[in-house]
């Protein structure tokens, strides 16, 4: 595993219930104005750390196609939070409380069954993610079988975030009303607390960017061109 000393260090810095004055009850039926997280945003910024992690796995396929050292350890753990947070939960609140809503209504429905297929896509992917980085890496065919899926990976979900981002949750709120869409914010703040625990999304980001350093890539200034 990574440094579980460091690791330690940045959740304890970090692990604190989501900020309450965010998740306080709507007042105001949920129009988003007055700071609060709305179901959408809450959604987009788990996003968020699905981007990061698709990160994460554009350096270890530059290092597996290039035949540098990748730390296993910390492959696994992207492909763990991967599972965790977008798999059992983000993509949870999805196929329970946007896709049902959507296939009822009759809306974005041919969006909604290729979302859908994508999810299950998605978990096969890193199943084989998490077998093949569990298994020998001496020989550059199995290397490249797993540079091979991580680029699946990639390749797949940042259109599906992107879809959804751009068209799915600005639907989201039409659909249901803003009285509904309050109530949402609700029951993904209950589902968050039993999922994932006390500040999940905030253990979640600190784990991301710790993996990042890990593989030399936190330092986003780094990025930009000169
Ligand atoms: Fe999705
Ligand atoms: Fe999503």
């Amino acid at each position: 595993m990574t440094s579980s000393v460091g690791m330690s260090a940045v959740l304890g810095a970090c692990a604190r219930p989501r900020d309450a004055a965010v998740r306080e009850p709507k007042q105001d039926g949920g129009s988003g104005e007055g700071g609060e997280v709305t179901p959408g945003e809450d959604l987009m910024r788990e996003h968020g750390i699905l981007r990061r992690i698709m990160f994460l796995y554009d350096e270890a396929i530059r290092r597996l196609d290039g035949r540098e050292e990748v730390p296993i350890n910390v492959l696994l753990s992207a492909a763990g939070v991967v599972r965790r947070v977008i798999e059992d939960y983000h993509e949870k609140l999805e196929e329970d409380f946007l896709f049902p809503r959507f296939e009822r209504a009759g809306k974005l429905t041919d969006l909604v069954a290729v979302l859908r297929r994508q999810h299950q896509a998605g978990r096969i992917v890193t199943g084989d993610v998490l077998t093949l980085a569990r298994g020998p890496l001496g020989e550059q065919a199995g290397r490249l079988k797993l540079a091979d899926r991580l680029r699946a990976f990639n390749r797949m979900y940042r259109p599906h975030a992107a879809r959804e981002d751009t068209v799915l949750f600005p639907a989201l709120r039409a659909l249901v009303g803003g009285k509904a869409y309050a109530e949402l914010g609700e029951q993904f703040e209950d589902k968050e607390h039993r999922v994932l625990g006390e500040g999940g999304f905030e253990k979640a980001v600190a784990e991301v960017a710790e993996l990042e350093a890990a593989l030399g890539i936190a330092d986003l200034a780094s990025f930009t061109p000169t």
